[in-house]
């Protein structure tokens, strides 16, 4: 399939016919059980990831649009970020749209403002990139939809929103459906392809869609390394081949255990998975170290609780120092006690977010 897969340039509005309007669409972060970390081309992944989408966790974003006074080539945007305008953030935004503009040719054509919320508090130290990439490509399908009626099949307007996400922030791609997503072409997995992510809903069991996943801040500074910098530094690391080839392999032992509802088979990769991506980062040149002192302190009172309890509560992290903590919904009460009381006093000013596996993005 080619990677321009998406590109029309039939999609312009007649001249002085550009008309005005607004959406808006709620669209979640996720976090990944099996990791995207390193890429090629435009945006593409060296292994398959899946997620799960949270719920509590997302990004509110308005897009409005109007006719705008000039012909010439550049788009013409304004931002606002928790009801302040944003210029940093705009300047950012319009770079990344640039990917966009043989998809979307019409944006040329348009004054548009961004109005975004997101419902965590910008400094937990969460990658909002997920949710708010996510939402713009959500809303840039709507918006495509209402101008040229090209989009009214769900499957297909889902599957571009989750292209489209893919080339502002690659992993924003598996936000776009709930419950569970793929991404990245995988052997016996029919729709797969590393230019979207696919819904994997029907592939989980019901266990894990009502999971829980809190997310203890353990620092709410923003990154020393970013994301960005950390899949270029993949491009000629050591372990590179040996660690695509064993995402593959977990990939394809967690999709078996997540269909079969095996919460400690699951538990036992996604952990695993945790320690590679921050082991990968130790193994970079340079060499970066993103965990915390109280990272460690936590991993080790987790593992210890579930030695202690056999209650399934298992850790996954991010590119960055905190804490996912992911356990079943029947042990909601006896974790969030265990939280409260062992981790919390390890958590940055006391915060967690109890988040929990949701249905997805919804317009508002
Ligand atoms: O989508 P990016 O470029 O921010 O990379 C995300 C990388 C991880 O969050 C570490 C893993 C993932 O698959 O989400």
């Amino acid at each position: 399939m080619k990677s321009s897969l998406y590109n029309n340039p039939q999609l312009v509005i007649e001249s002085g016919q550009t008309p005005q309007g607004m959406i808006t669409w709620q669209s979640p972060s996720n976090l990944a059980l099996i990791k995207y970390w390193g890429k090629y081309g435009q945006q593409m992944p060296r292994n398959p990831s899946i997620s799960l989408t949270l719920e509590q966790a997302y990004t509110q974003m308005t897009l409005e649009w109007g006719p705008k006074d000039g012909t010439d080539k550049t788009i013409e945007l304004e931002l606002f970020f928790q009801q302040m305008r944003h210029e940093g953030f705009e300047e950012e935004l319009k770079l990344r749209m640039q990917k966009l503009l043989e998809m979307f040719p019409f944006l040329h054509q348009m004054r548009l403002i961004v109005d975004t919320f997101n419902s965590f508090p910008h400094s937990a130290g969460i990658a909002s990139s997920a949710s708010s990439m996510s939402a713009l490509a959500l809303c840039l399908c709507s918006l495509e939809d209402e101008l040229f009626g090209t989009l009214s099949d769900d499957v297909e307007f889902e599957r571009k929103a989750s292209y489209a996400a893919r080339l502002l922030s690659g992993s924003a791609c598996r936000s776009i459906y709930g419950s569970a997503a793929l991404w990245g072409e995988t052997p016996g997995v029919p729709d797969s392809s590393d230019l979207y992510a696919i819904p994997m809903e029907s592939k989980i069991h019901n266990v894990f869609k009502s999971f829980h996943n809190a997310i203890l801040i353990v620092s709410q500074e923003e990154k020393s390394v970013s994301s960005s910098a950390g899949h270029q530094l993949m491009q000629d690391h050591p372990f590179a081949d040996a660690r695509y080839q064993q995402a593959k392999q977990r990939l394809h032992q967690i999709m078996g255990a997540l269909e079969s509802g095996e919460i400690d088979r699951v538990g036992d990769i996604i952990e695993q998975e945790a320690l590679t991506l921050h082991a990968l980062m130790m193994q970079s040149n340079p060499s970066y170290i993103l965990m915390e002192p109280a990272t460690l302190t936590l991993i080790r009172k987790i593992r210890q609780y579930r030695k202690d309890t056999g209650i399934p509560a298992y850790f996954s992290l991010d590119a960055g120092p905190n804490i996912h903590l992911l356990y079943p919904d029947d042990k909601h009460e006896q974790v969030t006690d265990f939280i409260v009381t062992e981790l919390v006093p390890h958590c940055q000013d006391g915060v967690y977010i109890s988040d929990k596996v949701g249905e997805g993005p919804v317009q508002m």
